[in-house]
């Protein structure tokens, strides 16, 4: 039987990032068509119509994970080209942008030798990204310090995944932080802070937000949820499961402490970076932590962990939930309102919320593909019911009912506006200008030319 086109959540409290109310909505045709009180026509639902019951629920925007790669070939897989290969980028970026729906571009200062970019190719990059209106995000962390840092554990004989945070401590990520967000605002460019994880790279995106610049931070689940001590454990398989970058850091506040900024708008999204690698492929650096391919879980878990760190504990509310899991990120990537908020018009991609129902994360029931979770016995408050992707009911009761191949590309237009106004305006109005004066018209000293000196 083909399943009903149009869907009627009823009775649930329908929260957006600036208020909640308790209504009806109305699906059809993968989008949002009404929203109000009592949609249900007074001789009960008609064919084709599917009633969902949400009464005592909440009626949540369908999440926007920032961050993830699926099937990234990364460390020792494949190697890529890098930025050498100068206007022919540039072509590529501006072809992406305009043709293909493609408005952010991610660069690299970590990963020496395969990645990094070097200052003067991020004012570069970081240009261009500001010419044809796209956000540039990078991943900020001191590539040659990390490259200096390993061959020293190494040295001293550190060579399990202790080592991979002993190389590149927080100072390497906060130095490198300062340094694309001083690069981006030379240019006046928008940049985005992907996976911050560290107090000190926060603090710096808290200043500079607090200094005028237009720059954003996006924290992550693995950081928000669980901390860097697990490098020390004992067990390798445990430890090197952790094995990302920048590494969660080993202070058991830091995950506090970026909620507390995420809460307060320091910080603006929330990702997962879900880069997952199975047991046996982390032990290509069983004897050597440089070779541990980096990257953790957090696509399955990153609303359940948010909502039991932030929400659950009383940091966020829960209109502040939606706006770090969904609408900033829909802002910024210029697919707001049609994502990241319930409104007549908007595309139906909505989760039906438990906040009073547990459970607990394990993977012996998640349904990611790798074999350990970073998670693992976390019971967290929020439980997704039903899940509701274009309209159609994608999850329910524990089961999928997606297809592969549901998903679609949604093309980006350049020049957000939520990024972009400030942007354009400083461009017209903050523009140096020279002073005018007289020209000088005395003395000028004469150099005299080398080996002519006395
Ligand atoms: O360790 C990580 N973060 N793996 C994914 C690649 C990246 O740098 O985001
Ligand atoms: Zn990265
Ligand atoms: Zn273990
Ligand atoms: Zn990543």
């Amino acid at each position: 039987m083909a399943a009903p086109s149009r869907l009627l959540i009823r009775g649930g409290r329908v929260v957006n990032d600036d208020s909640s109310q308790v209504a009806d909505v109305l699906v059809e045709d993968g989008v949002v068509r009404a929203l109000g009180r009592d949609l249900l026509p007074p001789g009960g639902a008609p064919a084709g119509l599917r009633v969902l019951d949400a009464a005592g629920k909440l009626v949540l925007p369908g999440g926007i994970d920032t961050h993830t790669h699926m099937q990234f070939p990364f460390m020792g897989s494949r190697s890529v080209d890098d930025f050498h290969q100068g206007t022919k980028v540039k072509e590529e970026m501006k072809i992406l942008t305009q043709e293909k729906g493609v408005n952010s571009f991610k660069m690299f200062m970590a990963y020496k030798d395969l990645y990094m970019l070097r200052d003067v190719e991020l004012y570069t990059v970081f240009s261009w990204c500001k010419e044809i209106g796209a956000i540039a995000q990078v991943h900020a962390e001191n590539g040659d310090l990390i490259a200096e840092g390993a061959k020293k554990m190494l040295a001293l004989g550190i060579t399990g995944p202790e080592g991979h945070e002993l190389c590149r401590p927080e100072a390497v990520e906060a130095e490198a932080t300062l340094r694309a967000i001083t690069i981006a605002s030379a240019v006046n460019c928008p940049l985005y802070v992907v996976h911050v994880m560290s107090k000190s790279a926060a603090r710096v995106i808290a200043d500079a937000r607090r200094d005028g610049k237009v720059v954003y931070g996006e924290p992550i689940a693995a950081g928000l949820g669980t901390d860097g001590t697990h490098y020390w454990n004992r067990d390798w398989h445990h430890a090197a499961h952790h094995v990302m970058g920048p590494p969660l850091r080993p202070d058991p506040s830091t995950p506090d402490f970026l909620l507390n900024l995420l809460a307060n708008d320091d910080l603006t999204t929330t990702g997962s970076d879900h880069c997952t690698f199975n047991t046996c492929q982390k032990a290509l650096g069983k004897d050597d932590f440089t070779k541990i391919p980096n990257g953790v879980n957090g696509v399955e878990d990153r609303m359940s962990v948010i909502w039991e760190k932030a929400v659950h504990s009383g940091k966020m509310d829960e209109n502040r939930f939606v706006a770090v899991t969904s609408t900033n990120a829909a802002k910024i990537f210029n697919l707001y309102p049609r994502k990241g908020r319930i409104a007549v018009g908007s595309d139906a991609d909505i989760v039906i919320w438990d906040p009073k129902a547990t459970r607990t994360i394990s993977a012996k029931t998640h349904h990611q593909a790798v074999n350990f979770n970073i998670f693992e016995g976390m019971v967290c408050h929020g439980v997704p019911l039903v899940t509701i992707s274009r309209g159609r009911v994608v999850y329910e009761a524990g089961v999928f009912t997606v297809t592969a191949g549901h998903g679609k590309f949604i093309p980006r237009k350049p020049f957000a506006d939520y990024i972009y106004k400030r942007i354009k305006q400083r461009d017209e109005t903050c523009a140096p200008t020279p002073v005018e004066r007289e020209p000088y018209k005395g003395e000028v000293v004469t150099l005299k030319s080398r080996g002519t000196e006395d």
